[in-house]
């Protein structure tokens, strides 16, 4: 099983629009064996992807209230499963400022949990925090992608987490997770200084995979629809050539 983290401490870069679709386009070609899991305390991808009544969620699990299975659904996307996070309600809220300080492992026996129910893939849906969620879910997983905006304050983000990753693979002396992949989300191709950032960190990528979204209002529809965006229908050719395209890499290794 591979489990990929979509992370970065700035909001609204797109990691929940990146998470889901992701997710989404892998569940295409794996239906059944793709489990997105979120671990923002907002509930973001949650809202979007699934929009009957909770009875557990990932804190549930956390907290030691149910076990993995009873609170893994099928999410309303074709073929995708989903571990919930209830937003304002929920309590993940409540783990990450009391429990989850002590246990910097608890996600890897979830992602061990999916495993061992078949899962394929496992998608990571941070907040933009540093807590004990966040902490835990890097800790657990294989990869991490970091989705950015091209502005200058996009780039110094970057910096921040690139250190706070550092940082923590060298607390807990674990090489985990891989760092070789940033998509460059909300690229406007009439504003010049989107195409000066992209063509800079084309330049400077050194071993870094890059992937560029275009602006495309499918996001926000599909959203407010609760589909993902290859069932809208009306995504961009670029959304949905990059989203495959990332998809496809991510997939093998
Ligand atoms: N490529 C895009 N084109 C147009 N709108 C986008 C694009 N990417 C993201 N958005 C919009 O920007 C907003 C923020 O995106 P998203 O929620 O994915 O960010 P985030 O990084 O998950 O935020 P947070 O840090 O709060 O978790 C959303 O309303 C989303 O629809
Ligand atoms: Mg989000």
């Amino acid at each position: 099983m591979k489990t990929i983290s979509i992370a970065l401490q700035k909001g609204g870069t797109g990691k929940t629009v990146l998470g889901v679709s992701l997710a989404a386009a892998l569940a295409r070609r794996y239906p059944g064996r793709v489990l997105l899991i979120d671990c923002d305390p907002q509930g973001n991808s949650t809202e979007w992807t699934y929009t009957e009544t909770l009875n557990a969620e990932l804190a549930s699990v956390l907290l030691g209230k149910c076990h993995l299975e009873q609170a893994v659904i099928q999410s309303d996307f074709p073929g995708l499963f989903l571990l919930p996070t209830a937003g304002l309600d929920g309590e993940l809220k409540v783990w990450d400022e009391g429990a989850g300080s002590r246990k910097p492992f608890a996600m890897r026996e979830v992602i061990k949990g999916a495993a061992a129910m078949g899962f394929k893939y496992c998608i990571l849906d941070l907040s933009p925090g540093f807590g004990a969620i966040e902490r835990a879910a890097l800790v657990a997983s294989d990869e991490v992608i970091t989705p950015i905006m091209p502005d200058p304050f996009g780039i110094s983000g970057l910096e921040i987490f690139i250190k706070n990753l550092m940082g923590l693979r060298k607390d807990l002396e674990t090489g985990k997770p891989e760092y070789r992949r940033i998509v460059i989300n909300a690229v406007d191709n009439r504003i010049k200084q989107h195409g000066e950032i992209v063509d800079k960190m084309r330049k400077g990528a050194g071993d870094f995979h890059q992937y560029v979204f275009p602006v495309d209002q499918v996001f926000r529809r599909a959203e407010t629809e609760h589909k993902s965006v290859y069932d809208m229908g009306t995504a961009k050719k670029e959304t949905i050539d990059e989203l495959d395209r990332l998809a496809s890499e991510a997939e093998e290794g």
